[in-house]
């Protein structure tokens, strides 16, 4: 097992490894010994592979109810926030009590957001059972429900009290979920870390072990140590993500998140050779390892289809568009594009 520590608003562990869900219940007993109800939200699918295990474990040492919400995206509503709070009002949690989230990133972000309001805060711990989550949205505190404007539009930041992430859940992903969170993997490599980049070429067995995941989860840490409410370092999070969220919202979520943040990493990627910021070879190598985990890198946009998106986005500031550009494999700066150069940029970006 690894344990990595997050020095935030709230300080909280990371347990990394296999087999963590058995001993739950006395993990959390030990560290919330105030806590005496639980509230588990899961989604129907996870809940079916894990309500039994998870059931007992919890119920031995606390009084326990459940939450369950569709699998997808669809789920992290207003609709289900309220049932959710109006839930653990029923079910009458204190202050001391926990919400208990065990899933991908729509329930944690879920649960997350629930917490952050119910009685002002509660703690809350997050079991993640998909790769992207064991990586990414577990860890760092942002949680947000989606509203009919667009995607976790309605949030806030709230540090979980503790995230236990056991790699037997990722044995049971759906092939496609499981690579999505490759793609995420993939990033942290490009953006500070080339030997976790070259180690990725070992495949999938490698991005979803023990090892890997706590890098993963350690250099997001830095970013979230640094920056916790998103003012500057932790864009850099974002590397991929301004062209493959303008991919994912023109596919109407067609194509799934990883599957377009790795179709904006080769864009990003093929802009900085063009701007002369990263060597031609080193954007071959970082197309090949996306290529090699089976993502297709090919934008199937036009350029002004994807401009409208870049900017329509609600967290653009004036006439510049910050881009996180790979400057070499392991090293990766902000820079800020004029509004009106960006179709060149993105141009450049989509061609092979
Ligand atoms: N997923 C990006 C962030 O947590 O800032």
């Amino acid at each position: 097992m690894k344990q990595v520590s997050v020095k935030a608003s709230g300080c909280y562990d990371i347990y990394i490894g296999g087999g963590l869900l058995e001993g739950l219940g006395k993990r959390l007993k030990n560290s919330f010994p105030k806590a005496e109800k639980i509230l588990l939200l899961s989604d129907e699918r996870v809940f079916s592979l894990y309500a039994e295990m998870v059931g007992q474990e919890l119920s031995a040492c606390f009084s326990l109810c459940t939450f369950t919400v569709p699998q997808g995206e669809d789920s992290k509503s207003m609709t289900n926030l309220v049932a959710l709070l109006e839930t653990m009002a029923e079910a009458n949690l204190t202050r001391s009590d926990l919400l208990v989230a065990l899933g991908g990133g729509v329930v944690g972000d879920l649960g997350g957001f629930a917490s952050a309001c119910y009685l002002r805060g509660i703690d809350f711990v997050q079991l993640p059972t998909t790769l992207l989550a064991a990586v990414d949205s577990s860890v760092g505190g942002k949680t947000a429900v989606n509203l009919s404007a667009g995607k976790n539009l309605a949030g806030s930041f709230h540090q979980p009290a503790m995230v236990v992430a056991d790699t037997d859940c990722l044995k049971t992903l759906d092939p496609d979920i499981l690579r999505d969170g490759c793609a995420e993997v993939i990033k942290y490599g490009i953006l500070t870390d080339k030997d976790l980049f070259e180690a990725l070429f070992a495949g999938r067995e490698y991005a979803m072990s023990e090892e890997c995941i706590a890098r993963c989860v350690e250099i997001k840490r830095s970013y979230v140590e640094e920056d916790e409410f998103d003012k500057g370092a932790r864009q850099f999070l974002n590397l991929g993500h301004t062209v493959g969220h303008a991919v994912e919202k023109l596919s109407g979520y067609e194509i799934s998140h990883g599957a377009a943040v790795a179709i904006g990493t080769a864009v990003i990627s093929r802009v900085a050779v063009a701007q002369g910021l990263l060597k031609k070879e080193e954007c071959r190598r970082i197309l090949s390892l996306l290529e090699a985990f089976g993502f297709d890198l090919e934008c199937p946009f036009a350029v002004e289809q994807m401009l409208s998106v870049m900017l329509s986005d609600k967290k653009r500031a004036g006439a510049t568009v910050t881009l996180v550009m790979p400057f070499a494999i392991g090293r990766c700066e902000l820079v800020k594009v004029k509004v009106e150069d960006l179709a060149d940029y993105i141009k450049k970006g989509m061609e092979e």
